[in-house]
């Protein structure tokens, strides 16, 4: 087969929504973008448990402490899952981890942003796990087997993050006065970042256009953030509680909510490192990496003691 037919057969999967696989020729491109994509999202998964691990000692109770611990858990579990599924493209752990710690690779912008209430954890599991539920959701449908399959896992179980932090947050909203302005202060504080997460306009979006050709997205930036835009301002509404742009009002003729511009700068800097957390989220990472040597150390003697006594076993 010439690399002409490999093409070939790679587009006609493509076309005929045939999930490509890990063993499957794909072009050099479409594994790159794909590595880029699926480890920067391993990567915020990862960082994003630093934000929330920082309220699970200060839960205001027991049954808060456990949700809380649960939900931090998961997002371990969805970095293990993308991780691996950026291995079946040819990449390795020690390479992923290696790009985050150097500041090589880039992490969602969102989780460089500081808790500074427990309302802080309600916003971040309605907003940050809602947009971030937004985006996954067609990934399940992204030409990639591996990373298709992985966001079926990790949606089922992004449902459970944005009912909790939801949950939180309609306590608050129907609380005291003081808990309800820490409601409030929270949506202030975390509305526009959450719609940063979608990523740039498509029109400043220098992945999209290839991204959607090859199926691995399936709606652009700015359509999935016009969704959660209509469906969370509707869920504010519920809480009583007021999004924080004085543009947002509804367009019959669009049938979508006009929003108010988004600051793109305080976006870029942000990606670019200079976030109110960047230094802090990858010297903790960074910190937790090497406290964990002397397990991963332990854990490789072990397998190497193992297959000596099976081998041992086997020559006997
Ligand atoms: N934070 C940091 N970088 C961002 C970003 C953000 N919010 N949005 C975009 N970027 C970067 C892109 O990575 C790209 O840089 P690169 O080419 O060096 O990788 C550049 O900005 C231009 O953006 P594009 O729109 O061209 O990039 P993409 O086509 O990759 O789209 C994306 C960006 C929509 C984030 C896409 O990568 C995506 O859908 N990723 C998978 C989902 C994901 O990573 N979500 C992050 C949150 S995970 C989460 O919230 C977990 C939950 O459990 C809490």
């Amino acid at each position: 087969m010439t690399v002409h037919s490999f093409q070939e057969h790679f587009d006609k999967k493509i076309d005929g929504d045939v999930a490509i696989e890990p063993r499957d020729w794909m072009p050099d491109d479409y594994r790159k973008t794909l590595i880029r994509q699926i480890s920067q999202h391993a990567h915020s998964e990862i960082v994003g448990m630093l934000p929330e691990g920082n309220w699970i000692s200060r839960a205001p109770s027991l049954r808060r402490k456990a949700v809380l611990l649960a939900k931090v858990q998961d997002e371990a579990g969805h970095g293990l899952y993308l991780y691996s599924a950026a291995e079946t493209l040819g990449i390795t752990r020690d390479e992923l981890y290696e790009q985050l710690h150097s500041g090589k690779a880039k992490y969602s912008s969102i989780f460089n942003y500081p808790t500074l209430t427990w309302a802080d954890m309600g916003a971040i599991g309605w907003l940050v796990d809602g947009a971030a539920i937004m985006n996954q959701v067609p990934l399940c449908r992204c030409s990639y087997g591996p990373y298709a399959r992985a966001m079926v896992r990790v949606c089922k179980e992004e449902s459970f993050h944005q009912r909790q932090g939801y949950e939180i947050m309609l306590t608050l909203a129907n609380g005291a006065p003081m808990q309800k302005k820490m409601a409030q202060d929270a949506l202030d504080r975390w509305w526009w970042p959450s719609l940063m997460m979608f990523g740039p306009p498509d029109a400043e979006s220098g992945n999209t256009e290839q991204s959607m050709r090859w199926r691995i997205k399936r709606l652009t930036n700015d359509e999935l953030r016009q969704k959660f835009i209509d469906v969370t301002v509707e869920q504010a509404n519920i809480l009583g509680l007021t999004i924080p742009d004085k543009d947002l009002k509804w367009n019959e003729e669009r049938g979508h909510y006009d929003s108010g511009a988004i600051n793109w700068d305080e976006f870029w800097n942000v990606v670019k490192g200079n976030g109110p957390c960047n230094k802090q989220r990858l010297d903790t990472r960074k910190k937790a990496w090497a406290d964990g040597q002397w397990v991963r150390d332990a854990a490789m003697a072990h397998a190497e003691k193992r297959k000596a006594r099976k081998a041992t076993a086997k020559a006997a």
